[in-house]
């Protein structure tokens, strides 16, 4: 037999970089918290189901303990030889109380108990993410108060469509990052299900208790089918998923970032705190982090693919390909949770220039909805009324006039149901605040959905 932990039935050794080849400790060391929790509530189970006597499991839970502080202390050392988290923890309880410590394994495999420390894993994430999301919530609630009656272009295909307010803007991702946390949180329920007492694949003859264990580490539910439990990943999936979706919205949220603090447009100005400049340019002040995050959110799609890849035909129950599932989602949760905390400062410090968001909706044609509207109020059907202004548009084009520069004679000439009271409704600001409809960007609409929004985090 060889040296490995499972070295009984093996007579050759492997070479030391086939072992590396294989070995997970380089990176699923991050869960080592998490397996030593879950190797606690194990063998506490194992004791009060008597498969296991007090004393060894005495030894075994106080070895376990102090190998827990030396972890924290950064005192442990983990070798390729030893593979993975898990065999790397069992030699060194060996180390601390002998042969005991073998005792531990009982009832148990290496694939319900990777399982159950990835369950472990996120689970304890989670609600960071949640509670950076609620943050950054709570910034864009904030700042759409001060900026309900801040007027701005409203874009499509990045064309001046209709004026909006910048606070329903803002908003508008508050409602995405609300979605986000729903997912998040439902996310939680299917990471809340322990795999442990799975054990191989097809469960053990031993008398364990998974209740309990699950109990003892805080799971809501156990996996109803052992296959499944030690199988599936879809809690990683999901999770991967969800973040591919956060970092859109974050990612979409930057572009406009970096747009608008360009020269063409000076809708914002960002802190220097967090921008940066050039090494050859003096005059430089790049909107670096809005870039890096908008770059960071392509990593996270992507694995999210190459986890569904690494899976798609994997054929129950364990396989060692299952290994991959890790680095991804700790990259993931190391990319998530800084991008939040550095968006919200970015945000937080940015300052709208209000008077040129507001120059910039009253120099271009995009009230010419509300000229539409105003013709179909009067009984025009809007189709012909559409008719109209565009024609006036054309015209307006061709004689650098804006509607509203138009004189009333110039206007009746196109319609002679266009009254003086046209100019009040061609302004930018009655163009927002008349935007009744539920849910639409009129000052009151925006007040509502801020109104809302403070109850929901719990801020009236
Ligand atoms: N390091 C392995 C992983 O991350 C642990 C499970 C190994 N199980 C096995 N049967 N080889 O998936």
């Amino acid at each position: 037999s060889t040296k490995k932990l499972w070295g009984g039935r093996f007579q050759q050794q492997a070479s030391k970089w086939v072992d590396e080849f294989g070995a997970s400790i380089s990176f699923d060391q991050q869960m080592a918290d998490e397996d030593i929790e879950g190797s606690l509530a194990h063998v506490k189970m194992l004791g009060h189901t008597k498969i296991l006597d007090a004393a060894d499991v005495k030894k075994i839970v106080a070895g376990l303990e102090a190998l827990q502080q030396e972890l924290h202390e950064g005192k442990l050392h983990f070798t390729v030889e030893n593979e993975d988290i898990h065999m790397n923890l069992e030699a060194l309880l060996t180390e601390k109380i002998g042969p005991v410590a073998g005792k531990l394994h009982t009832a148990r495999s290496r694939n319900d108990q990777v399982a159950t420390d990835f369950h472990l894993y996120l689970k304890n994430r989670l609600p960071k993410i949640v509670n950076e999301i609620t943050t950054l919530q709570k910034t864009l609630v904030a700042m759409a108060e001060k900026n309900v009656e801040t007027v701005m272009p409203g874009y499509t295909h990045l064309q001046h469509a209709q004026p909006i307010s910048y606070g329903h803007y803002l908003m508008a991702y508050y409602q995405m990052l609300k979605r986000d946390k729903e997912r998040f949180t439902f996310n939680m329920t299917h990471t809340d299900i322990m795999p442990l007492g799975a054990a191989a694949l097809a469960g053990t003859t031993f008398p364990i208790d998974r209740e309990y264990t699950a109990k003892e580490l805080g799971f809501g539910q156990v996996y109803a089918n052992s296959l499944d439990a030690v199988s599936d990943r879809d809690f990683a999936l999901e999770f991967l998923s969800n973040s591919a979706i956060l970092m859109l919205h974050l990612s979409r949220f930057c572009e406009e970032i970096s747009m608008w603090v360009s020269h063409e447009f000076k809708y914002l100005e960002l802190s220097d705190a967090y921008t940066t400049g050039s090494s050859i340019m003096p005059q430089k002040k790049n909107p670096d982090m809005a870039e890096l995050i908008r770059g960071k959110s392509g990593r996270v799609y992507g694995h999210l693919m190459a986890l569904l890849s690494t899976m798609k035909s994997l054929p129950l129950a364990y396989n060692k390909d299952l290994q991959e599932d890790k680095e991804g989602v700790f990259d993931t949760v190391k990319t998530l949770l800084p991008s939040l905390k550095v968006f919200n400062g970015m945000l937080k410090t940015a300052k709208p220039n209000i008077e040129r968001m507001k120059q910039a909706t009253e120099n271009d044609f995009s009230n010419a909805t509300e000229l539409a509207d105003y013709l179909a109020a009067k009984g025009v059907p809007f189709r012909e009324a559409h008719g109209i202004v565009g024609q006036l548009v054309l015209k307006g084009l061709q004689t650098h006039q804006n509607l509203q520069d138009m004189s009333l004679e110039q206007l009746k000439e196109a319609s002679p149901k266009i009254e003086a009271d046209v100019y009040h409704d061609l302004k930018s600001e009655v163009a927002v605040q008349r935007r009744h409809s539920l849910g639409g960007t009129g000052f009151d609409q925006v007040k509502l959905q801020i109104k809302n929004a403070k109850q929901e985090l719990g801020e009236d």
